[in-house]
């Protein structure tokens, strides 16, 4: 049983959607995939390719490390502790969503289970890689032990994961994986819109030094209600450019973005230097997803451009490809 989930870029009004505010995005053609198939012993063995993470585990050492980072959690809403200390190695998020799962539903393992995941999303580079794992295991599991689950309860699960990484996460990148397409997200309510007609380019600007979840935490300290309607403008000035497929207004929304990310403190000084040279070139540009604020990387970067920026990229030693929409969200494959 194999489960596959997209990931996706947020186009407009990231950050701005974790305070209530409407933000755009699209699912990429990256997957994340997960399978799921009986063990011989009553284990849970997880296979994370990614990070190379290969053992067995009983259901209750694994209930011991979900109510350990429930707790972590729970220390962090109180402001006694970060969000850096909530998830302290990569493998928990998956290990947490798979046993909050079988919890939940009161799911007793007769037999074993060993959970392969496998994701060719660039992690934490702001793809919503974590988003995609989550759900693909979720589907994967659910479909191994005949359970049907509605919308609400694959992104409750998700949401419940997630916010162990993002400290409160918007569920956008959930959303947006789960249904595949664009759509735009509004304090959870989903409207679907027709995918870019334009082409989007992306570069990878490497790994942010910091997480998704301390962004958030430092954009909670420096949002202000004005700062929020801005953002509120510039992802209606997106959808308005985006539904009449008039690239000028969509760059301009684009820029306008950059500078209120700039505001908050998530775009790197090394980022903005080329983002300024990318509009010196006719393009438009900016960060997808958390951005950082440590480091001089910043993940995903998306460009909107009528010519093709790739060569002017390389110059500046960054690798720019095309990037299409996912129209399917999560599935089994085929
Ligand atoms: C992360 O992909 C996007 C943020 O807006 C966080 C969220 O929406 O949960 C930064």
């Amino acid at each position: 049983m194999k489960a596959i989930a997209p990931g996706k870029l947020i186009l407009s009004g990231e950050h701005a959607v974790v305070h209530g505010q409407p933000a755009i995005a699209m699912a990429v053609d990256r997957y994340a995939t997960a399978s799921v198939k009986q063990h011989a012993r009553s284990l849970v063995s997880f296979d994370l390719l990614n990070i190379k993470y290969h053992k067995d585990h009983s259901i209750s050492a694994l209930r011991a490390l979900k109510n350990q980072l429930l707790e972590n959690y729970e220390a962090f809403q109180k402001g006694e502790k970060g969000i850096k200390d909530v998830l302290k190695l990569p493998m928990e998020l998956t290990q947490f969503a798979v046993t909050n799962f079988l919890d939940k539903l009161n799911h007793k393992l007769t037999s074993g289970m060993q959970i392969k995941t496998h994701s060719e999303i660039p992690i934490g580079c702001g793809l919503g890689s974590s988003a995609a794992t989550i759900l693909a295991s979720i589907h994967a599991m659910a479909n191994h032990l005949n359970i049907e689950l509605s919308e609400e309860s694959y992104l409750n699960h998700g949401l419940e994961a997630e916010n162990l990484q993002h400290g409160r996460s918007s569920g956008i990148d959930l959303r947006v994986s789960y249904h595949g397409g664009c759509l735009q997200y509004h304090n959870g309510t989903v409207d679907k819109l027709q995918p870019p007609k334009f082409p989007i380019y992306l570069v990878n600007t490497g790994s942010p030094k910091s997480n998704t979840g301390e962004c958030v935490s430092h954009v909670k300290q420096v949002i202000s209600e004005e700062l929020l309607t801005e953002f509120a403008k510039v992802t209606t000035a997106f959808k308005q450019g985006l539904l009449e497929n008039d690239i000028a207004n969509v760059q301009q929304a684009i820029k306008n973005n950059h500078q209120l990310l700039v505001k908050i403190g998530v775009v790197p000084e090394a980022i903005q230097s080329f983002i300024s040279m990318l509009e010196q070139q006719g393009c438009a540009a900016k960060l997808c997803g958390a951005g950082a604020v440590h480091g001089d990387k910043g993940g995903a970067l998306m460009i909107v451009s009528e010519q093709d920026p790739t060569a002017f990229c390389e110059t500046k030693s960054y690798h720019c490809e095309l990037i299409h929409c996912d129209t399917d969200g999560l599935r089994i494959a085929s």
